[in-house]
C-alpha cells in the first residue's frame, strides 16, 4: 500500500522518479505525485488516478526534462492507496506543510492522526487533506519552528506518531538532502556513485544501482548526494553497512503477453521447478532446509501447527493444513490474520506459527502473527519480500522470491509457490519425527509426485487457449459458485476470489457437501456451478453434490482429470488437467481456475492486472 521513491544525484530526475513509481505501482495506483526543489521552492505536482495520468501533466508542463523545467536533482515521489482520505488530487502525495517548507511522501498509517490533527488546529494550523499524511508533515513543521535541526524535528515528530511509517522527506531549506525514517513499513536505501536512491523495495532501487541499505525499525537517514548517514531516534549516528544485491530479470517486462497476470499465471512451472532444484533435487534426498535454526527435539515434538495469513496466502494455508495433517500428523489449525486478532491464542512452547504473506507487509497477518508470538511459540515466515516487516520478524523464514516479483495484484505464482514450500515443509518436519512405516511409505511417495509437478502444471499451462475458448461462454453469467472437497475446498476458494477480484462477478466457494445445507437455494441457470473433481478419496462425494446442482438447472463446468468419462457425460463444461494424486492435485485443478478467471475479466474488459479498489500490499488492519 503506497510505493515511495526518492533520488539525488546529476541524471534527469523526472524519468528516474517516473520510472521508480512504474515499479512501485503494485502497491497502489488511486494517485500519484512527485516532488522537487526549483529554484528557491519545493514543486509539487501531483494528480488522482493512475502514474499515466501524472506522466499526462509532466509532458503537458514540459517538465519531463531538466534543462528546461529548472529542477534540481533531488526529488521524492509517491504512488497512493487510499486508507485515509478518499483518492482526490489533494490527498495525492506529497503533501506539504502551510509554509510548502516541508514535503512528505509516506507509506503506512497514522493511528493517532485525529488527536494530532485536533492538538495542531489548536495551534492555529489549516490542513488542506483528509489524509493522515498532512498531520506528519505539518508536525514536523510544527516542531522545526523550536529545534537547532531538521532532525531534531523529525525525531521529536515520530515520538507524538503511533502507527507505522516509511517517509521520505524533503525541506526547502536543504535543497541537497532526502531524509527518510521508517516503522513497520520497509524502506531501501540504493547507494551509487554520485548518486543515492530510496524506495519502497530493493527492487525498485536495484534497478538503478547494485549496493543497498535495509532501513530498520526507527532509524533515519540522511542521503546527499555523496553519503549516506543512519542516525538512531535520539539523532546518534549508527554505522550501516551496504549489500550488494544480485539483479534479477526486468520484472516489469512483460515478456511478450498482454497481461502481467498471464505472464504470471505461466511462470508457474518454472517457478515450482526452481524452488524443488532448491529444496528437493531428488525424491530420494531429503528437503534441505537444513538452514532453518529450530532445534531437532523441537522439530520432533511440535504439538500443533497454527498458520495465520490473508486472502490467497490464507487458501494456501488450508491446503498446507490437509499436507501438515495427512504427512506430519500434526493438528493444524489455519486462521484468518484479521479473525485471530478476536481469538485466544491457545499455543505453547512446542508450538509453531507459520506466517504467509507474498508481501510480508500485510498488517493484518503482522498484527496475529505479533500477538502469537507473545505466547512464547516458535515461528516460522514464508514471504515472498526479504525486504519486508514479516521477514524482519522471522528468524527461520523460507523465501519464495525465487518466484520472481509478481506485479499482478491478483496472486498467482506466489500461491503455488506457497504451497510448494508448505509441502516441503510437512515432509522436512515428518523426516525429523519418525513416522510409522506406513507413513515413511507416503512421505516417500509424496516427494516422487511434488517432483512430477513442475512437468504436469507445465502441460496444464499449454493447455490455456483450450480453456480460454471454453469458459467465455459464461462471461455474462450473474454469479458462480465453486464447490470442491477436502485438499481442493480451499482452491474451490482461491477460484472464486480470483473471478471476484479480477472479473468483479460475484463468486463463492464452498466444502461441496456445505450445498445442500443453504447455498443450493441460489442456483439457477445464471449461476454456473464449478466442481473440483479428481479422483480419491472425495471423487463420489463431489460427483453427487454436482448431480445435485445439475438437477437445479445451474450450467455445469468441472476441473478434471483427462479421460474421466463420467464426468464428461455429467458436465456441460469440463476443463482438463492431466492425471494427478489427490494429494499433489491442487498445484494443477487451481490452473484452469487461474485462467477461468483471467479470460473472463478479459472479455468483459476488466483492468485485470490493477483490478478497482485493491493493491498487491495491504498495509491496513
Ligand atoms: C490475492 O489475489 C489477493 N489480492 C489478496 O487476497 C492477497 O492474497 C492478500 O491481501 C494477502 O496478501 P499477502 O500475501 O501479501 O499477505
Amino acid at each position: 500500500m503506497c510505493g515511495i521513491v526518492g533520488y539525488i544525484g546529476k541524471k534527469e530526475i523526472i524519468p528516474i522518479l517516473m520510472e521508480g513509481l512504474h515499479s512501485l505501482e503494485y502497491r497502489g495506483y488511486d494517485s500519484s505525485g512527485i516532488a522537487l526543489h526549483k529554484g528557491n521552492s519545493l514543486n509539487v505536482i501531483k494528480s488522482a488516478g493512475k502514474i499515466s495520468i501524472l506522466e499526462e501533466i509532466l509532458k503537458k508542463k514540459g517538465s519531463h526534462s531538466n534543462g528546461k523545467n529548472g529542477y534540481t536533482h533531488c526529488g521524492i515521489g509517491h504512488t497512493r492507496w487510499a486508507t485515509h482520505g478518499e483518492p482526490n488530487d489533494i490527498n495525492a502525495h506529497p503533501h506539504s506543510d502551510t509554509d510548502e517548507k516541508i514535503a512528505v511522501v509516506h507509506n503506512g498509517i497514522i493511528r493517532n492522526y485525529q488527536e494530532v490533527r485536533e492538538k495542531l488546529v489548536k495551534a492555529g494550523i489549516k490542513f488542506l487533506s483528509t489524509t493522515d499524511t498532512e498531520v506528519i508533515v505539518q508536525l514536523i513543521a510544527f516542531h522545526l519552528k523550536n529545534s537547532n535541526s531538521v532532525l531534531e524535528s523529525i525525531c521529536k515528530s515520530v515520538n507524538e506518531l503511533d502507527g507505522s511509517y516509511a517517509l521520505a522527506i524533503l525541506f526547502k531549506d536543504e535543497p541537497q538532502k532526502i531524509y527518510g525514517i521508517r516503522k513497520e513499513s520497509p524502506l531501501v536505501i540504493g547507494i551509487g556513485e554520485k548518486e543515492n536512491y530510496i524506495a519502497s523495495d530493493s527492487a525498485t532501487v536495484s534497478r538503478f544501482v547494485d549496493k543497498i541499505i535495509r532501513l530498520g525499525d526507527n532509524e533515519i537517514v540522511e542521503i546527499s548526494l555523496e553519503k549516506t548517514i543512519f542516525y538512531d531516534l535520539v539523532g546518534n549516528k549508527i554505522i550501516k553497512n551496504p549489500q550488494i544485491v544480485i539483479k534479477t530479470k526486468d520484472f516489469l517486462d512483460k515478456r511478450g503477453y498482454k497481461h502481467y497476470l498471464a505472464k504470471e499465471i505461466n511462470e508457474q512451472a518454472e517457478v515450482i521447478s526452481n524452488l524443488l532444484s532448491d529444496y528437493l533435487p531428488s525424491a530420494e534426498k531429503t528437503v534441505n532446509f537444513d538452514f532453518l535454526k529450530f532445534d531437532k527435539e523441537f522439530l520432533k515434538n511440535i504439538d500443533r501447527i497454527l498458520i495465520l495469513a490473508c486472502g490467497t496466502a490464507w487458501h494456501a494455508g488450508l491446503v498446507g493444513k490437509y499436507v501438515f495433517e495427512n504427512t506430519a500428523s500434526i493438528p493444524t489449525e489455519v486462521q484468518l490474520a484479521s479473525e485471530f486478532l478476536n481469538l485466544k491464542p491457545l499455543l505453547t512452547k512446542n508450538s509453531l506459527v507459520i506466517g504467509i504473506s507474498q508481501s510480508g507487509e500485510t498488517a493484518d497477518t503482522l498484527a496475529a502473527v505479533k500477538k502469537a508470538l507473545s505466547t512464547g511459540a516458535a515461528f516460522l515466515g514464508i514471504t515472498n519480500k526479504p525486504d519486508s516487516a514479516l521477514a524482519d520478524l522471522a528468524k527461520d523464514k523460507l523465501l519464495i522470491s525465487k518466484a520472481g516479483t509478481e506485479v499482478s495484484v491478483a496472486a498467482t505464482k506466489t500461491f503455488t509457490a506457497q504451497m510448494t514450500m508448505l509441502y516441503l515443509l510437512a515432509i522436512f518436519i515428518s523426516e525429523h519425527r519418525i513416522p510409522s512405516l506406513e507413513l515413511g511409505k507416503e512421505i516417500n511417495m509424496l516427494k516422487h509426485e511434488l517432483r512430477m509437478i513442475p512437468r504436469l502444471v507445465d502441460q496444464t499451462l499449454t493447455r490455456a487457449e483450450y480453456y480460454q475458448e471454453q469458459v467465455i461462454k459464461y462471461a455474462d453469467k450473474r454469479d458462480f459458485v465453486f464447490i470442491g472437497r477436502g485438499i481442493n475446498f480451499p482452491i474451490a476458494l482461491e477460484a472464486a476470489l480470483k473471478l471476484k477480484e479480477l472479473s468483479y462477478i460475484h463468486a463463492s466457494g464452498y466444502a461441496s457437501g456445505e450445498m445442500k445445507h443453504g447455498p443450493i437455494a441460489v442456483l439457477d441457470p445464471n449461476v454456473p456451478v464449478v466442481s473440483i473433481i479428481v479422483p480419491g478419496e472425495t471423487y463420489d462425494r463431489v460427483l453427487q453434490n454436482s448431480l445435485e446442482a445439475k438437477s437445479r438447472s445451474a450450467p455445469m463446468i468441472a476441473v478434471a482429470v483427462d479421460g474421466d468419462k463420467k464426468v464428461d457425460s455429467v458436465f456441460d463444461t469440463v476443463l482438463h488437467i492431466p492425471s494427478v494424486s489427490e494429494i499433489a492435485s491442487p498445484f494443477l485443478t487451481v490452473i484452469p481456475l487461474q485462467f477461468l478467471a483471467y479470460y473472463i475479466a478479459e472479455h468483459l474488459g476488466r483492468d485485470v492486472d490493477q483490478p478497482r479498489n485493491l493493491a498487491k500490499s495491504v498495509t491496513v488492519e
